[in-house]
């Protein structure tokens, strides 16, 4: 797999700040900056010859979107699908949660374009919207699957706050939630094993957008690098960071902007997510 530049991931989450800053500060469901995010990475994807689809659904009152990308190539009755949450909460910005991810995933999917990799499977990555209202975007666009579409579905790996400021290094846990599977966890361990960082395992349960996949039996699996959770003294020795203070103290706050992220964090975890792409997709 190629190595993910974290300098065209941080220009991206700088376009995300930016985007945020002109529509009110935020990108949350049913405001401005969310529809701009969409559409400025539409375009990205467009450009590089991906087929791309915008699914709206109604949450609360509001239109909300789905953006869907997929290469036009490789066996459609494999897919593995990547994703996660383009949305915000109303307060901030969503620098960390998740524009982190949905950077991430953008510059996974061009390497695909620029390295020229041909895929044995069909790659169809994934920016959802209205997760911060519990779900709604992934879980509607997988109760529109026909049963035939759903099948073909072999892996989604899901990717929500990968950047946090004080991190830690989280794969979600096969054993930890419905259909963990332990081939993508390990797909992903084996990453940052190669490069020598250690991780956890953690229960992210119905936490973020894999849910929906999960309850419907598709295999799924991620990487975290943590949210209101405290860092302790044992995991501050082995990553790094400040022990007693939270992993992201900025979550849903109107601090979680383009400061409020750790370069190598975000580096690896883009980096892990090529790796897994690469190794799945094949
Ligand atoms: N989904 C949560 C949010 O967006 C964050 C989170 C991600 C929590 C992954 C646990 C695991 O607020
Ligand atoms: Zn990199
Ligand atoms: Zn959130
Ligand atoms: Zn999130």
């Amino acid at each position: 797999a190629p190595n993910i530049p974290v300098s065209a991931v941080q220009a991206d989450l700088a376009q995300l700040q930016s985007i945020a800053t002109a529509n009110g500060g935020n990108r949350a469901h049913g405001r401005p900056g969310h529809l701009a995010s969409v559409n400025w990475i539409k375009s990205k994807l467009d450009a590089a010859g991906y087929t791309t689809r915008v699914q709206s659904f109604t949450s609360n009152g509001a239109t909300g979107y789905n953006l869907i990308a997929e290469w036009p190539a490789g066996d459609a009755n494999n897919v593995v699908m990547v994703g996660g949450h383009l949305d915000s909460v109303t307060a901030g910005p969503g620098i960390n949660d998740n524009g982190t991810g949905s950077a991430s995933i953008l510059e996974v999917a061009l390497a695909v374009r620029s390295s020229g990799f041909q895929p044995g499977k069909r790659l169809r990555f994934a920016w959802w919207g209205a997760e911060e209202l519990g779900l709604v975007g992934s879980t509607y666009y997988v109760n529109s699957l026909s049963t035939t579409d759903r099948s073909r579905i072999r892996a989604y790996l899901n990717f929500d706050m990968t950047g946090s400021p004080n991190p830690g290094y989280f794969v979600y846990s096969a054993s930890g939630q419905p259909s963990g599977s332990l081939q993508l966890q390990q797909t992903l361990q084996a990453y940052f094993t190669s490069i020598g960082v250690p991780t956890e395992l953690t229960s992210v349960g119905g936490r973020s957008d894999h849910a929906a996949f999960a309850r419907s039996g598709i295999p799924v699996g991620g990487t975290f690098t943590g949210a209101e959770g405290i860092k302790t003294s044992a995991q501050a020795q082995k990553w790094g960071g400040t022990a007693g203070q939270a992993f992201d103290r900025c979550y849903h706050r109107s601090c979680d902007t383009s400061g409020n992220v750790n370069a190598t964090a975000l580096d690896r975890n883009a980096d892990a997510i090529a790796h897994a792409v690469w190794a799945l997709g094949a």
